[in-house]
C-alpha cells in the first residue's frame, strides 16, 4: 500500500491554500466574469490577431455580458499561434516581458509564450496550489525531474515550489544514476517528473540496488503527458508513494492549470479563478453541458503578456463538479489527444487504452511502445511490450496473447504483439513518445 499522504506527515486537516480555494460558487463566477471581460478587452485592444478575429465573428469585448456569451467568441488554434511566431501575440511591450518558453512543437514552427512579472507570480501561486493540494507543505523537500529550459515543466514547477515555502533541488531531466544518488541523499519528500521518466528513475534504482519503496519519497506529482489508472498503480506500489496528476500547458501557462488532490485521488480540480474552462464538440465546436467528454478549451483570466481566448487544447476531457475543492470543477484525467488517436481500419484508438491492457499484464514491464506500419493498403499496428526480467518463455508468450485478446475484445481491433527482451526498448527522459509512425518508410 502506498503510504497515504494524509496520514504520513503531509498530512493534517485538509484545507485550501488560499482564499481563492474558498469562495463560494457565485463569489467565483462573479470573479471569473469580471476578469473575463478585463481579459477580452486586454486581448482586443493589444493584439491585432484578436481584434481581427474578433471583428470578422462580429463580436466585441462589451458582448460579454455573462459566462455564457463567451460561447460567442471565436476560437483560438495552435496554428495560430504559429503563425504569429514569434511575438504576435504578445499584449504588453517587449520591456514588460520577464520571461519566454516555447514548445517544441513535433511539426514546424515552436509555439513561444511570454510572460509579465504578474503573470509570473500568479502562475506560482497556482503551482503553489497544486502542490499543496498534492500533499506538498512548507519545509518539504521537491526534487524537480522536469526539463527545465524552454520547456515549462522545470522553472514552472520551481518557482511554485518556492512558493509554497519548499526547498527546491532543481534536478531537471537526465541523468538518471545521479538522480538516484540525489533522491536518497538530499531525501526529497515530494518528486516531479513525468509518469514515464518516474519509471526510468525505477529501473535505475533496481540497477543500483536501491529499494525504491524505502526512499523518503512520499507523494509523485505527475504530468506533462497522459497516464492511466493502472500506472498509478504500478508507481505507488513499485515506490510506495502517492501518485497525483496534474496538468497543464505552455499556451494557457504551463504546469498548474489543474490538479489532483491527494486525498481525493478523483480527477483534477481546474484553478478556474485563472483558467476558464469549456469543453467542444471537437467537430462542430459548440459547447456541451458539463459531464459531457469533448475538447476542452482555455480562457486565461488574469494573464496580461500572452491572454489567451477560446484556446484549443485538443485534449480530450469532461467536466465534473468539484470535490476536495468545492469551489472548482474537476477534470477527468486526459486519456487522450486528438492528434494522438490512432485510427486503425476504421477503429479509433489511443495509446492510454493500450497502457490499461499492458500494464495489467503478469510478465510485461511497464514499458511500451506502439508502432504503426502499412502492409499494402492496410495499416498495422504493433504493441511491442518488453518481458519483465523473471518471464518465462511460457509467460512471454500468454502475455502476448493476453495483450492482443484485450485490445481485440476491450477497442475492437487486431494489432500484433511482440514481447522484447528486458531493457531493449528506448525510455524515457521527459515526455515519452508513444507512437512510432513508421508508415511512410514501410
Ligand atoms: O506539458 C506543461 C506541464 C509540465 C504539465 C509539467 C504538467 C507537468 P506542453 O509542453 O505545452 O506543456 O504540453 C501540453 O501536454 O496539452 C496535454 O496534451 C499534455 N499534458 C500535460 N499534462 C498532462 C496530464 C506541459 N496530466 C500538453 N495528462 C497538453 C495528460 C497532459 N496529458
Amino acid at each position: 500500500m502506498p503510504q497515504a499522504a494524509a496520514g504520513s506527515g503531509t498530512s493534517g486537516q485538509v484545507r485550501g491554500f488560499d482564499d481563492a480555494e474558498r469562495l463560494s460558487p457565485d463569489a467565483l463566477r462573479a470573479r471569473q466574469l469580471t476578469r473575463l471581460q478585463a481579459t477580452l478587452r486586454h486581448a482586443y485592444e493589444r493584439v491585432p490577431f484578436y481584434r481581427e478575429s474578433f471583428d470578422r465573428a462580429g463580436v466585441r469585448p462589451e458582448d460579454c455580458r455573462s459566462l455564457g456569451d463567451l460561447a460567442r467568441f471565436p476560437f483560438t488554434v495552435k496554428d495560430d499561434l504559429r503563425a504569429q511566431y514569434p511575438f504576435g501575440m504578445f499584449a504588453v511591450p517587449r520591456s514588460e516581458v520577464r520571461r519566454i518558453h516555447a514548445s517544441s512543437g513535433t511539426t514546424g514552427r515552436p509555439t513561444v509564450v511570454g510572460y509579465t512579472e504578474r503573470d509570473l507570480s500568479h502562475w506560482a501561486d497556482v503551482v503553489a496550489r497544486s502542490i499543496h493540494a498534492a500533499g506538498g507543505r512548507p519545509g518539504h523537500t521537491v526534487h524537480i525531474a522536469y526539463g527545465y529550459g524552454l520547456f515549462t515543466g522545470g522553472l514552472g514547477a520551481h518557482y511554485g515550489a518556492e512558493r509554497l515555502g519548499c526547498t527546491v533541488v532543481p534536478a531537471s531531466g537526465g541523468m538518471t544514476s545521479r538522480q538516484v544518488q540525489i533522491i536518497q541523499d538530499f531525501r526529497p519528500e515530494i518528486i516531479m517528473v513525468t509518469p514515464t521518466y518516474m519509471l526510468t528513475l525505477l529501473d535505475e534504482f533496481e540497477r543500483q540496488g536501491v529499494d525504491p519503496r524505502k526512499t523518503s519519497l512520499q507523494v509523485g506529482i505527475f504530468g506533462a503527458e497522459p497516464w492511466t489508472e493502472e500506472m498509478r498503480r504500478e508507481i505507488e506500489e513499485r515506490f510506495a508513494i502517492d501518485a497525483v496528476d496534474i496538468y497543464g500547458l505552455s499556451e494557457v501557462m504551463g504546469p498548474g492549470v489543474a490538479q489532483e488532490c491527494v486525498e481525493t485521488k478523483d480527477g483534477l480540480h481546474i484553478w478556474e479563478d485563472h483558467f476558464y474552462p469549456e469543453v467542444v464538440d471537437p467537430i462542430t465546436g459548440e459547447v456541451l453541458p458539463d459531464g459531457e467528454h469533448g475538447e476542452l478549451v482555455f480562457t486565461s483570466l488574469t494573464k496580461e503578456a500572452m491572454p489567451v481566448v477560446r484556446y484549443r487544447t485538443r485534449d480530450l476531457t469532461r467536466l465534473l463538479p468539484g470535490t476536495a475543492r468545492p469551489a472548482f470543477r474537476r477534470m477527468t484525467r486526459i486519456t487522450g489527444r486528438s492528434d494522438d488517436m490512432i485510427i486503425l481500419r476504421g477503429v479509433n484508438l489511443f495509446p492510454a487504452q493500450v497502457e490499461e491492457i499492458v500494464l495489467r499484464t503478469p510478465g510485461v514491464a511497464p514499458h511500451f511502445q506502439l508502432r504503426l506500419t502499412r502492409e499494402g493498403r492496410m495499416d498495422r499496428l504493433t504493441v511491442r511490450a518488453e518481458a519483465r526480467p523473471d518471464a518465462t518463455p511460457e509467460d512471454r508468450t500468454a502475455a502476448a496473447g493476453r495483450i492482443a485478446r484485450g485490445v481485440k475484445d476491450g477497442i475492437g481491433v487486431s494489432v500484433a504483439v511482440e514481447i522484447l527482451d528486458p531493457e531493449t526498448l528506448e525510455r524515457s527522459v521527459g515526455k515519452f513518445k508513444r507512437i512510432v509512425d513508421a508508415r511512410r518508410d514501410g
